[in-house]
């Protein structure tokens, strides 16, 4: 009898001891950019609470746009002894000795949605297909001016994204495979003259830094009665800004006379989705943050379990030291035409968030 008890006894504690090993070593550090805009909330969380659901435990940080807080997050998820870390860089440049760091410490490094360059310490990206979002909005202007068979020429302003973001070049390289040829035969005209990629970046994808610019290039180039037709926007905190300018200067439904832009958009931000239900904005792209969530999920299941990590795109993503195996989701579309359908039966959105009247 006692010499069962003690074999119980012994059970008891390699068990406790193995389930506590367990909940400590199995751990996930998620480093997000900022809570400025409600899409990088929905990542982390749903990342989160998928992970904290298969029983891993979870550091979640958010940066506020500051890149020094980010890497002295980062740091302290690797002091920490995480195991897999998963961040959405600020800065794609700002990362690099910190992921040494967690190379050192054994540490697997997935990039979320933004990749981080000059490290080859980056395992796996997960993303969306980054050069068929721009492809989205260029078609987007494209359609809604009828480019194919209207004569034109329409007038066009362009924005990117913050330039030290990977995805901005993309963004910008898909809208400009639909635009550029319409520019080129005179159809499309961008009456700033700021057409190159390294004239409409904006930092920090700061939606007030657009709306200056916006007021600056309504100033300077739209003050003898032209008008804009189109504006190509790569995200919705930065469409809010440049509709905030055209509206303070005689565009939109209550002046009558001026139709506001075609502006494009990316994210499905609520004020965003309410802009197109209004009618101040063209469209959005929307891409569900709970599916790419799920794949980072995956992945970082995959490694901690000594799996296969599933992957669709090995060539794409090179960071100037490898290229990064990654997972592209599919964009989705999105005007006044499919929003119910896309944002309200995908629970991305429930009815009572926007004012329908
Ligand atoms: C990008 C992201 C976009 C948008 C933007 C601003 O990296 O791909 O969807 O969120 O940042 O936050």
């Amino acid at each position: 009898m006692k010499k069962v008890i003690l074999f119980l006894l012994a059970a008891v504690t390699v068990f406790v001891v193995s389930a506590c090993g367990e909940a400590e070593t199995v751990d996930i550090g998620i480093s997000m950019p900022t809570t400025s805009s409600t899409r990088w909330i929905s990542d982390g969380y749903s990342m989160k609470e998928q992970f904290e659901a298969e029983g891993y435990s979870v550091t979640l940080e958010y940066a506020q746009d500051d890149i020094t807080t980010q890497v002295s997050q980062v740091e302290n998820m690797i002091t920490k002894g995480v195991k897999v870390l998963i961040i959405a860089a600020i800065d794609n440049q700002s990362l690099t000795d910190a992921l040494d760091k967690a190379n050192d410490a054994g540490i697997a490094v997935i990039a979320y949605d933004r990749l981080i360059l000059n490290s080859e310490h980056v395992d796996y990206y997960a993303t969306f297909d980054n050069f068929g979002v721009g492809v989205l909005m260029g078609q987007g202007i494209a359609d809604a001016l009828d480019l194919e068979n209207e004569a034109g020429p329409f007038n066009i302003e362009l924005f990117a994204g913050s330039p030290d973001d990977n995805n901005s070049v993309f963004f910008y390289n898909g809208a400009m495979s639909i635009l550029q040829p319409y520019i080129d035969s005179g159809k499309l005209v961008v009456l700033s003259g700021q057409d190159e990629y390294n004239q409409v970046g904006t930092l920090r994808w700061d939606g007030t830094v657009a709306q200056t610019r916006m007021e600056n290039i309504l100033t300077s180039a739209y003050s003898t009665g032209e008008v804009v037709d189109a504006v190509l926007s790569p995200y919705d905190g930065l469409s809010i800004g440049i509709i905030s300018a055209l509206r303070s200067n005689g565009y939109g439904l209550e002046s009558g006379d001026t139709p506001m832009p075609y502006v494009t958009g990316q994210d499905a931000e609520q004020a965003s989705v309410q802009a197109i239900i209004d009618g101040y904005q063209g469209s959005t792209v929307f891409k569900d943050t709970r599916t790419l969530a799920g794949i980072a999920v995956q992945m970082a299941d995959a490694i901690i379990n000594d799996e296969e990590v599933i992957t669709n795109d090995t060539e794409t993503y090179d960071n100037g030291e490898r290229v990064v195996p990654s997972y592209l989701l599919i964009p989705v579309f999105v005007d006044e035409s499919n929003w119910e359908e896309a944002l309200l039966d995908s629970g991305y959105w429930q009815e009572s968030d926007f004012d329908l009247e």
